[in-house]
């Protein structure tokens, strides 16, 4: 699937975005350019290593769903492409009935495409059994749904814990990275809070930490501020924007242009297919909106891949780290590879 010249089929609808980026992501909604890491694993210290390349996060290649038989036939997608890098961070816009559902839960592993091909992570799912399918959901993906999903009556810490329960792991592991997660979301104060005696925007902040404490190579939400208010909404989204800073991949549906702003790039979609595909800024830029409040260290192991790793006092996004740079900025050129799951 790599190496397809971007020439090879049709750029849908272009839109303003320009074709050629400065990574060299082809601005297209294919966008079958090298993947938006490669550049910076060729500065590590100890000279050139061979250029691995890693496969995108998603990768759909004429995705049809048909709903339906006969007369009640519903083309939800009627031939989507679409490729999102390691470290993009995407908003899918459209009006209601557009596809994006479809979309999301055909990239999220929920439902099967009629026709064409999704691979995830250099996995193809049309040879993965049902059973399959939900391991490779569990690892690989973290959801956010608009009505956050938490279990009611079970504390937040309990909440978090259960993706690492379905992967299996000693419990006080389990209980290490739950809280890690809660912390990392700003709620370390609430970690016995049942989702009744949290706030909307807390409670999506628990859906948020149980969408990351897998370590999942894609955050995948079907919009997640659909139900907050503009206070919780700015939260989330700020530390969205944290999150894709730091390497993770990003697919977010909202229909809210306040939510898309905060993407590096926006397609739009009409009667199932991608209309428009805008980039405003390339895969390895940091977020266009993001604020760097929290100093962020980068660090680059054996193997010359970056992780990153912001450190934040209890509210988890406004400490200081003295070893962390002094403004946390890092360049689009030397920022942070988009990293997902390291093994
Ligand atoms: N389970 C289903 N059965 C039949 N039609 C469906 C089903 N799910 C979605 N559709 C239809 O597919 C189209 C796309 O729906 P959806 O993906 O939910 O759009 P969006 O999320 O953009 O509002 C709509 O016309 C919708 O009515
Ligand atoms: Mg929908």
């Amino acid at each position: 699937m790599r190496g397809t010249p971007a020439t090879s089929r049709p750029a849908l609808g272009d839109g303003t975005a320009r074709t050629a980026l400065s990574d060299g992501t082809a601005g297209s909604a294919a966008e079958t350019g090298p993947a938006g890491g490669p550049r910076h694993r060729a500065t590590t210290v100890g000279g050139p290593r061979p250029r691995r390349r890693r496969a995108a996060a998603v990768d759909l290649r004429e995705v049809t769903k048909v709903y339906g038989t006969g007369d009640t036939r519903v083309h939800a997608l009627a031939g989507v492409d679409l490729v999102v890098h390691r470290g993009d961070y995407l908003a899918v816009m459209g009006a209601s009935g557009s596809g994006k559902s479809t979309l999301m839960n055909i990239i999220g592993c929920l439902d099967e495409p009629t026709a064409g091909r999704y691979v995830l992570d250099g996995v193809d799912t049309h040879r993965l059994t049902q059973r399959q399918q939900s391991i490779i959901r569990n690892r690989k993906i973290g959801f956010v749904f608009q009505s956050f999903n938490l279990i009611p009556r079970v504390s937040a810490l309990a909440n978090v814990e259960l993706p690492l329960a379905y992967a299996g792991g000693r419990a006080a592991e389990r209980r290490l990275r739950a809280t890690a997660a809660l912390e990392r979301v700003g709620l370390a104060d609430r970690l016995g809070h049942e989702p009744s005696e949290l706030s909307g925007g807390q409670q999506q902040r628990v859906a948020l930490a149980r969408a990351i404490v897998t370590d999942p190579v894609l955050l995948l939400a079907d919009e997640p501020t659909g139900a907050l208010d503009s206070r919780s909404t700015a939260e989330v989204l700020g530390l969205f924007d944290e999150l894709n800073a730091s390497g993770r991949t990003l697919v977010v549906i909202t229909h809210e242009s306040e939510v898309s702003a905060h993407a590096k790039r926006t397609v739009r979609m009409r009667d199932g297919l991608i209309v428009d595909d805008v980039r405003r800024v390339p895969v390895s830029a940091q977020p266009p909106l993001w604020e760097p409040s929290t100093p962020t260290v980068v660090i680059t192991d054996a193997r010359g891949l970056v992780h990153s790793d912001d450190r934040g006092d209890s509210d988890g996004r406004h400490g200081v780290d003295d070893r962390g740079d002094t403004d946390g900025h890092h360049g689009a050129g030397a920022g942070p590879v988009p990293t997902g799951v390291l093994p």
